[in-house]
């Protein structure tokens, strides 16, 4: 009671302050999400996300030996593919030499300790612009989880470390896992994105893929953003199929389910503060409105301190230069 308590004894000088900090942004806590698309020597802005580009696959070893000389550990690919590759099954994930395989094999070959992780989902190779297989205009589940896990399979196969499927169909995580073990790929980390919800924030990396839904909405396989018991349900059952690492997405807006996980399982959890996250405190910083720094940092900093272990963001690059 006060004065025997003063709350403010604790806070009175900055050296107090950090000594008694519970919380921190280390390089080890990232991973950095890259675009890549086709051609030599190109290097695309995404008006959607300032300061972020998409490269063609030549120019991926300079970028990631620049990422791990900052310190940075892991990174996560996605591509964007031409129209005239997209279909219905998305067939072009399976090619052996297609964008993403080769992406793989570049980065493995030019900077071989940094952690692969790759996007495993049919969006960025389906005409439709959906996570799976479409049929009258519902999402298939089975027959779109037998091609996810060959996806998966055809990525650990280029040396990818961490396959991470972002579809949220229902059985993926097992399907991959079994392929993965008959093809004796026993190190092969399954990240899944667990708790993975219908969310307005993923526009502008919609963008970046020219990945939008041509019709409809994700609604039927991503997760209702008014629950929250059900991320607990989606994520011990993807243990439960073999997942290593899960994930909460967006982060932001979903910091309680990333507490919700960090409660009840014992798994490494990821966040991913998703491309709206990113676009927003771009756009607020431009105007001068917020101070971008100070607020990345905070940003941050509250996922950690909600519990997570790994942190996917476009500011990966910016905030390990200034950490
Ligand atoms: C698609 C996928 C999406 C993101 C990652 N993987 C978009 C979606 O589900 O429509 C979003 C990432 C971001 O917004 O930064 N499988």
């Amino acid at each position: 009671m006060y004065p025997i308590h003063r709350n403010r004894r604790l806070r009175s000088s900055e050296s107090l302050r950090i000594l008694l900090q519970e919380t921190y942004l280390s390089h080890n806590d990232f991973i950095v999400p890259l675009f890549i698309i086709e051609g030599n020597n190109r290097e695309e802005k995404i008006p959607s996300m300032p300061g972020y580009n998409r490269m063609s696959v030549d120019l991926l070893s300079k970028h990631v030996k620049n990422l791990w000389n900052l310190g940075l550990k892991a990174i996560l690919l996605f591509v964007k593919i031409s129209d005239n590759f997209k279909d219905n099954k998305g067939d072009e994930a399976l090619n052996p030499d297609g964008l993403m395989q080769r992406a793989i094999k570049e980065i493995k070959n030019s900077v071989p300790e940094m952690i692969v992780m790759t996007d495993v989902a049919l969006d960025p190779y389906s005409s439709y612009g959906h996570d799976g297989i479409v049929e009258e205009g519902k999402i298939l589940n089975d027959e779109t989880i037998d091609v996810l896990s060959k996806m998966a399979l055809s990525h650990a196969l280029c040396g990818a470390d961490v396959v991470a499927p972002s579809d949220m169909m229902d059985g993926r995580i097992l399907k991959i896992r079994k392929e993965l073990e008959s093809a004796n790929l026993y190190d092969t980390v399954i990240m899944s994105y667990s708790a993975k919800y219908a969310s307005s924030f993923y526009g502008p990396f919609r963008d970046a893929l020219n990945s939008a839904p041509g019709f409809g909405d994700k609604k039927t396989y991503q997760m209702d953003f008014r629950n929250r018991k059900e991320a607990v349900i989606e994520t011990k059952r993807d243990l439960e199929e073999g997942a290593d690492i899960v994930m909460v997405k967006p982060g932001l807006a979903y910091l309680d389910i990333i507490r919700d996980l960090k409660e009840e399982i014992n798994a490494p959890i990821a966040a991913y503060q998703v491309s709206g996250e990113y676009s927003m405190l771009k756009a607020a910083s431009e105007k001068g409105w917020i101070d971008h720094d100070q607020i990345m940092i905070e940003q941050l900093l509250s996922f950690k301190r909600a519990g997570a272990n790994l942190i996917a963001s476009y500011f990966a690059e910016e905030i390990a230069k200034i950490i």
